[in-house]
């Protein structure tokens, strides 16, 4: 059955049922109640409020100036303009860093404006945190690689996991958030075959963004597939609006190539 034949809001079983069943997932980045709808009617499948709201919403240069106040307010958004898809909430710089209980204070007042699910960044140091919640009925997932939280320690926006030691660091990090209980991790900006490796050694789907093909979903900011966003796109953006005119036609065309494993190509991926 297609997924797009499901009439309640998506949860955890209806992904398990996708990952299953080897149907890639779609996902996009989404901050208010418009662009909810469309991406909904469009068959996005999991609307990711993420902090990169700092970079195209706020026109910050990073997203560590976010606040978990302002990432409830457009988690209360997107969940008023969309029915169907899954709510992700992205916990902002300083919410998930300080320890479990720190953590689970902030992910309840984001699952309190609607979230479903939090996602927070950092592997194998965050297994414990990610217990804590999931323990405690918060679905997390987590999110490797190119962490932009991290940019000032990681040097800039680089693509990782480059050479051996860190392409080891990123496999281990994986299956530690995996084994803590996170139900799906974001794998940011690193070698296809990385991602097609820590894909096939856990047993929860990895959602990729610039990292190739071969994973079980994918996920862009939304206002760089639009190409909205200011300044210059990474590698791995595909520029929909061009190629179809409207943003309605630009995100259905992206679900489609999703699903049918046309995006990502060679040329998005490192
Ligand atoms: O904040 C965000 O948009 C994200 C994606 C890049 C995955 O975390």
């Amino acid at each position: 059955m297609s997924s797009h034949n499901t009439a309640h809001r998506l949860t955890l079983t209806d992904f398990a049922r996708f990952y299953q069943s080897g149907e890639k997932i779609v996902m996009l980045t989404c901050y208010d109640a418009s662009f909810a709808a469309i991406m909904d009617a469009a068959g996005v499948e999991m609307l990711l409020v993420g902090d990169s709201l700092g970079n195209v919403v706020q026109g910050e240069d990073s997203t560590l100036p976010v606040t978990l106040e302002q990432m409830a307010y457009h988690v209360a958004a997107v969940k008023r303009g969309s029915s169907r898809a899954m709510i992700v909430s992205d916990m902002p710089f300083g919410t998930s860093q300080l320890g479990p209980e720190d953590t689970f204070r902030n992910a309840a007042k984001l699952m309190a404006a609607g979230a479903q699910m939090v996602k927070l960044e950092g592997g194998t140091e965050m297994a414990k945190t990610v217990e804590f919640l999931v323990i405690r009925g918060i679905p997390v997932c987590g999110h490797i690689g190119l962490t932009p939280q991290s940019v000032h320690q990681l040097g800039g926006f680089r693509v990782q996991g480059k050479d051996e030691s860190g392409a080891e660091k990123l496999s281990a990090d994986a299956k530690s958030l995996a084994e803590a209980g996170a139900s799906m991790i974001v794998l940011e900006a690193m070698p296809g075959a990385l991602s097609s490796r820590i894909t096939s050694e856990i047993s929860v789907p990895a959602i990729g963004i610039g990292a190739g093909a071969n994973v079980s979903g994918q996920v862009l900011v939304v206002y760089d597939m639009l190409d909205i966003s200011t300044g210059k796109k990474p590698r791995f953006v595909k520029n929909y609006m061009t190629i179809t005119g409207s943003v309605q036609a630009a995100i259905a065309a992206y679900v489609r190539e999703v699903k049918a494993g046309i995006f990502p190509a060679a040329e998005h991926t490192y």
